[in-house]
């Protein structure tokens, strides 16, 4: 039942910090992990072997999009996700849980399913939890979430319960349905911001018996300190033997402080999406490359990477690139951010091994913060 598909190899001694490793049928992962977005199918702007080179082990896909374009036959017909988009490591799909409730104009949703209208032409659809299990089969992502229901911040009392008691239900019908040789399937725990909600939650999911742990409706508004205190919350109650991974985050602070809670996973569009509107990340912080300021800059965009984008270009010509809307803009800052974080990443990981975990955190959020 239980197969072994995380090993850990150092607990941190100060903090709930992990370093471990994630197996899946495409290969080993190294944790922390960040997981870049991708959600069509591709990490927007730059390609599958770009992404290799780039060090990334596993990137996460949304079966949501998916479904409603091209479709899980289509891709099934292709030979699957990894074949189709001509990829051979780890993948993670979504269960479109999260994507219904943000993207969608809702129709309806009872304890069967949901029924939404699609994003892009507003056609009429119902997922139902078995439904999302067959999209994600068919798919073929080593890695399948529950579909769940995420509320956002603020929500009601009544609300989080309903929204946290419908996931248990869901979660069961998830796992009921699933089966497979070779692909794993996550649960998440919900139940917003009521400490005693989330811990029924992480019981009850962590009953149920999956290969791994998500934390589900974080990051959707909530301060940060309430985010890190329902980390706090859920961690004790999830087994020390399987990977907890925590959706949609995040920022480098978000993920310094929850690698510190005992999280192994992350994913988050920020880097990406902050590229393409010209948002580098550093070590000092964010640096908006399309300022004025930069216009006769001929220093590389962050003078401490060692990225393909910092090593061939400048600031004046990326801002050029940004200011005449041309699309390489895009691909160098996707490439320049994606690096930062899996380097961070590689960082965290060494200071794990290194048993220096506290003050490498401490030392980067003092220089990150610190601006310029
Ligand atoms: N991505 C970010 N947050 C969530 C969540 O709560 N549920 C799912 N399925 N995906 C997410
Ligand atoms: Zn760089």
């Amino acid at each position: 039942m239980a197969r072994q598909n995380f090993v850990l190899h150092k607990l941190d001694s100060t903090s709930k910090a992990r370093l471990g490793t994630l197996y899946t049928a495409h290969g080993a992962i190294k944790t922390p992990v960040f997981m870049p977005v991708g959600t069509q199918g591709t990490v927007k702007a730059v390609a599958q072997d770009r992404l290799e080179s780039l060090g990334v082990e596993i990137f996460l896909c949304n079966s949501y999009h998916l479904h409603l374009r091209p479709g899980e036959d289509l891709i099934a017909e292709a030979g699957g996700l990894h074949e189709f988009i001509s990829w051979k490591k780890s993948l993670l799909t979504d269960s479109g849980g999260y994507q219904v409730f943000s993207l969608t104009s809702l129709v309806g949703v009872s304890d069967e399913g949901v029924t939404f209208k699609s994003h892009l032409d507003g056609s009429l659809h119902h997922i139902t939890p078995e439904l999302s299990m067959e999209i994600q089969q068919k798919l073929g992502a080593d890695i399948i979430m529950a579909f769940d229901q995420c509320v956002g911040f603020p929500a009601s009392v009544q609300e989080e319960k309903v929204a946290a008691q419908r996931t248990l239900l869901w979660a069961k019908k998830c796992k009921e349905t699933f089966s497979s040789s070779w692909q794993q399937l996550f649960g998440i725990v919900q139940g917003g911001t009521q400490k005693e909600l989330r811990e029924f939650c992480a019981r009850e999911i962590v009953a149920m018996g999956f290969d791994g742990y998500a934390l589900g409706g974080l990051s959707v508004g909530e301060p940060k300190p309430l985010m890190y205190e329902m980390i706090e919350v859920v961690e004790p109650y999830l087994p020390e033997e399987k990977p907890r991974y925590l959706m949609g985050v995040g920022a480098p602070d978000d993920i310094l402080e929850a690698v510190a809670r005992g999280i192994d996973m992350f994913d988050c569009v920020l880097p990406t999406r902050n590229a393409r509107n010209g948002c580098l990340l550093t070590r000092r912080g964010k640096l908006n490359i399309t300022r004025s300021e930069f216009a006769r800059d001929f220093q590389p965009p962050d003078s401490d990477c060692s990225c393909y984008t910092c090593s061939k270009f400048s600031r004046a010509y990326l801002r050029h690139l940004f200011k005449a809307g041309e699309i390489l803009a895009a691909e160098l800052a996707t490439i320049h951010n994606l690096f930062f974080m899996l380097e961070l990443m590689r960082k965290i990981r060494e200071a794990l091994e290194g048993g220096y975990f506290q003050d490498f955190k401490q030392d980067f959020l003092a220089t990150y913060n610190s601006g310029f």
